[in-house]
C-alpha cells in the first residue's frame, strides 16, 4: 500500500500558508494540489520548493474550511495523515477545528500550532477532547516542521498497518477458530464411532466364547429330553395296557389277589399316576421349547459374532422383507396396517441371512412400539451417488407411529444389552446386533424417534457388500 503523505495546513496567515508550502510543497505534488483545490475548495501551493521529501499539501484559511477539506478527502477514501492547524485563527480556533476534525476522521494526526503565551495544552486538549495532539510553538523553523511531518506521517501508516493487520488477525483468528469447532466434531465423531466399534467387537469375542460353551450342553439337554418324551409315551401306553389287565383281573380274582390289585390302585389314586403320566408330557414339551429357546439366543449370538460363514448372494431386498413379513406376521397385533412402497431395486450383494435379522428385528420393535391400529411404513429406494467416489447404495426405512423414543435414550439403543422391555420380554441386543450386521456390510444404520410420534429406522447398503460381511 502507498505512503499517506497528504498533509493539511489550516492557517489564516498567508505568509504562515506559504511558508509551509516553501518546507513541504514539492514540484511533483503539485498537480494533485491542484486536484485537491478543485475538490474541497481550498487553497493549493503551485511553488517549486527544494524539499527533498514530497507531500500532498492542501492549505485552508480557517476551521470551517479545514474540517470541509477532511471531509471531501474522507469521501474520495484520499484521507490526510497529518494536519497543522493554527489555534488562534478567526471563526472557530484550533482546539474546536481538531476537535471536529477527529469526530469524522479519529485517526488524522493533529499538530496545534500556537505561540508561547497563547494557551495552556491542558486548555486544548479540554476543548479537543483527546489528549494525543502535538504542539508546535511559533515562531517555528523548517526542520521542526519537517521532522513533524515526517514523523508523523510515518506513524499513520504503521497505524493503518496494524489496523490493517489486525482485521487480518482476526479473520484468521476466525478461521481457526471455525477449524478448531469442525475438528472437535470430527474427533467426538470418530470417537463415538471407535467406542461403537470396540464395544461391538469386545462383545462379539465374548458372545462367540459363550455361545461355543453353551451350545453344546444345551443340545444334549435338548436331545435328551426329546428322547425322555418319546420314553414317556411308551410308558404311558404300557401302563394303560396294565390298567386293563386290572379290570379284567379283579373279576374272579383270589381274595389275596383283590387286595393286592386294590392296593396298586390306591396307590395310583394316591400318587396322582394319571396326571403325572399326562403332565410329564408337558413338561417335557415346555423343556423342550426352553432349550430351544436357548438355541435361539446361542445362535444371535454366533450371529453377532460372525461365526456363521456363507457366501455373499445378490438378494432381492424387497423379497427378503417380504419374507420377514410372512415370518412375523402372527406376531403383528391385531389390526396393525403395513402400508408398503418398495421401489425398483438392483440386486444387493449381501448375507440374506444375516440381513433378515435386521429386519426382523427393526420390525419387531416396531411391531412392539405400536398401540392396536397403528402403522409401520416400509419403503425401499435406489440411492444414487452424491459425489463420484460414493458407491451406488439401496435405503429401506421402517416407520412405526409407535411410542418413539426419549431423546435421552436415543444414543443408547444401539447399546448391547440396552432396553426399556420388562425382563423376559427383550434381550436389548435386537438393535446392536443388526447395527453390526448392517456396518459389517459397509452400510450405515440410523435412528430418529419423536416421543409419542413413532421411530423411523433408515438402514443404507451399499450394492456390493460382498468380502465385507464376514469382518
Ligand atoms: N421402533 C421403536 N419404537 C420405540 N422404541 C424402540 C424402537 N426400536 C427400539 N426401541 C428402543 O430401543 C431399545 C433397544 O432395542 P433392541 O431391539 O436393541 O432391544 P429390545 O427390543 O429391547 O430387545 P430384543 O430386541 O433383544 O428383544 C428398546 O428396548 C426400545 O426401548
Ligand atoms: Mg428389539
Amino acid at each position: 500500500m502507498d505512503d499517506n503523505q497528504r498533509i493539511l495546513v489550516i492557517d489564516d496567515d498567508p505568509g504562515v500558508r506559504d511558508a509551509f508550502k516553501e518546507i513541504l510543497a514539492s514540484p511533483a505534488t503539485s498537480g494533485i494540489a491542484e486536484r485537491g483545490a478543485a475538490l474541497f475548495g481550498v487553497e493549493t501551493p503551485s511553488l517549486p520548493s527544494c524539499s527533498l521529501q514530497s507531500y500532498e499539501l492542501t492549505l485552508a484559511e480557517n476551521g470551517e474550511q479545514g474540517v470541509r477539506a477532511v471531509e471531501g478527502a474522507l469521501a474520495q477514501h484520499q484521507p490526510f495523515a497529518v494536519a497543522f492547524i493554527d489555534m488562534n485563527m478567526p471563526g472557530i480556533d484550533g482546539a474546536e477545528t481538531s476537535r471536529r476534525i477527529w469526530a469524522i476522521d479519529p485517526q488524522i494526526k493533529i499538530v496545534i500550532v500556537t505561540a508561547f503565551s497563547e494557551y495552556r495544552p491542558c486548555d486544548i486538549i479540554n476543548i479537543a477532547q483527546r489528549d494525543d495532539i502535538f504542539y508546535l510553538r511559533k515562531p517555528f523553523n523548517s526542520e521542526e516542521i519537517k521532522q513533524f511531518a515526517n514523523a508523523l506521517t510515518n506513524a499513520w501508516d504503521t497505524e493503518r498497518e496494524r489496523v490493517i493487520l489486525a482485521a487480518k488477525l482476526e479473520t484468521v483468528n476466525a478461521e481457526l477458530e471455525d477449524m478448531n469447532k469442525n475438528l472437535q466434531k470430527k474427533v467426538k465423531e470418530q470417537t463415538d464411532l471407535l467406542i461403537q466399534s470396540e464395544k461391538m467387537s469386545s462383545l462379539g469375542v465374548l458372545a462367540a466364547g459363550v455361545a461355543h460353551e453353551i451350545n453344546n450342553p444345551i443340545s444334549f439337554v435338548h436331545g435328551n429330553l426329546d428322547t425322555i418324551r418319546k420314553y414317556s409315551a411308551s410308558i404311558k401306553k404300557l401302563l394303560q395296557k396294565y390298567s386293563r389287565l386290572e379290570e379284567s383281573a379283579l373279576q374272579g380274582a383270589s381274595p389275596e389277589m383283590q387286595s393286592l390289585l386294590t392296593e396298586i390302585q390306591e396307590f395310583k389314586a394316591r400318587h396322582k399316576i394319571d396326571f403325572i403320566l399326562e403332565d410329564i408330557v408337558s413338561l417335557a414339551d415346555e423343556s423342550l421349547e426352553g432349550t430351544r429357546r436357548v438355541g435361539d439366543i446361542v445362535k444371535e449370538l454366533r450371529g453377532f459374532s460372525h461365526i456363521e460363514d456363507a457366501a455373499p448372494q445378490p438378494t432381492d431386498v424387497n423379497a427378503a422383507i417380504e419374507k420377514v413379513l410372512n415370518m412375523i406376521g402372527g406376531k403383528l397385533k391385531p389390526k396393525t396396517e403395513i402400508v408398503k412402497a418398495y421401489g425398483e431395486l438392483p440386486p444387493v450383494t449381501c448375507y440374506p441371512q444375516k440381513l433378515g435379522q435386521v429386519f426382523i428385528n427393526i420390525l419387531m420393535n416396531a411391531a412392539q412400539a405400536v398401540v392396536e391400529n397403528g402403522t409401520i411404513h416400509i419403503s425401499t429406494s435406489q440411492l444414487m451417488p452424491a459425489k463420484d467416489d460414493d458407491p451406488p447404495g439401496v435405503e429401506i426405512r421402517i416407520t412405526d407411529n409407535g411410542h418413539g423414543i426419549p431423546d435421552a435414550e436415543i444414543p443408547k439403543v444401539f447399546d448391547p444389552f440396552f432396553t426399556t422391555k420388562p425382563a423376559g420380554e427383550g434381550t436389548g441386543l435386537g438393535l446392536s446386533i443388526s447395527y453390526d450386521i448392517v456396518k459389517s456390510h459397509g452400510g450405515e444404520m440410523l435412528i430418529d424417534s419423536s416421543e409419542k410420534e413413532g421411530t423411523t429406522v433408515r438402514v443404507i447398503l451399499p450394492l456390493d457388500a460382498e468380502g465385507r460381511g464376514t469382518s
